[in-house]
């Protein structure tokens, strides 16, 4: 599966995170989004282990897909071992899986082979997305840059939505930015807004995530055309 959205021509890519979407309600708060002009769905996967948060799994990810069969489904693993999830998400329909810089060699003792990561999720027909959390230099990415379908920058630390977006990581979102090829997607990722998110797309992100922004709105249409329009 290769990065099949099609860019809106003058802005960015929505991404509906559903972290914030009502859980008990969660078809009919995808279809709304979608609807109202969300161009993916973005799928917060939290292990307990590198973020306390625990949130959801593979099997989100297929009911999305029996129910959505044609949506992107933007995978975000804030797990510490990412090659242990390729294959089950794979399977379960995601289009694109991402992992984070924090959890690779050299950053951590034994952390994964980011480079025969990347292989493996292409080998098994995805997308393939690297993370940086704020307080993180983006220089660990470069080796991977040019293999890579997206590159998202967390603007807030992961673990929850509904935090304050941190404007420090724009600095970092140039540099990234003057380093990635037409091919791949600038991500960014926490406390996006119709407020915050044009700085975001000033600094060269094409592809803005949304949870509590967006689920919380009275008018999401109108927060989604505003992401659209952000920074035009
Ligand atoms: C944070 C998650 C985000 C989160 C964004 O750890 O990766 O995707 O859902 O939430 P908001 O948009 O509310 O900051
Ligand atoms: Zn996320």
């Amino acid at each position: 599966m290769s990065f099949a959205i099609t860019a809106v021509p003058t802005g960015s890519l929505v991404a509906a995170s559903i972290l914030s979407a009502d859980f008990a309600h969660m078809a009919q708060e995808c279809r709304d989004v979608l609807d109202k002009g969300a161009d993916l769905l973005h799928v917060d996967v939290m292990d307990g282990h590198f973020v306390p948060n625990l949130t959801m799994g593979p099997d989100m990810c297929r009911a999305l897909r029996r129910h959505f069969p044609d949506v992107y489904l933007d995978v975000h693993l804030m797990v510490q071992r990412p090659s242990d999830y390729v294959d089950v998400f794979a399977d379960a329909g995601a289009s694109l899986l991402s992992f984070h810089l924090e959890v690779s060699g050299p950053m951590r003792d034994g952390g994964e082979d980011a480079h025969a990561l990347i292989d493996r999720i292409h080998g098994a027909g995805m997308d393939a997305g690297m993370v940086i959390n704020p307080p993180t230099p983006p220089d660990g990415l470069e080796p991977y840059l040019s293999k890579l379908e997206l590159v998202l920058v967390m603007s807030v630390n992961p673990g929850r939505s509904g935090q304050k977006f941190i404007p420090e990581v724009l600095d970092k979102t140039r540099w990234i930015k003057k380093r990635i090829g037409p091919g791949t997607r600038l991500e960014m990722d926490g406390g996006l807004n119709p407020q915050t998110a044009p700085q975001a797309v000033t600094a060269g992100a094409d592809m803005l995530v949304t949870a509590s922004a967006l689920f919380g709105a009275v008018d999401r249409a109108t927060v989604i055309d505003q992401l659209h329009g952000a920074g035009s």
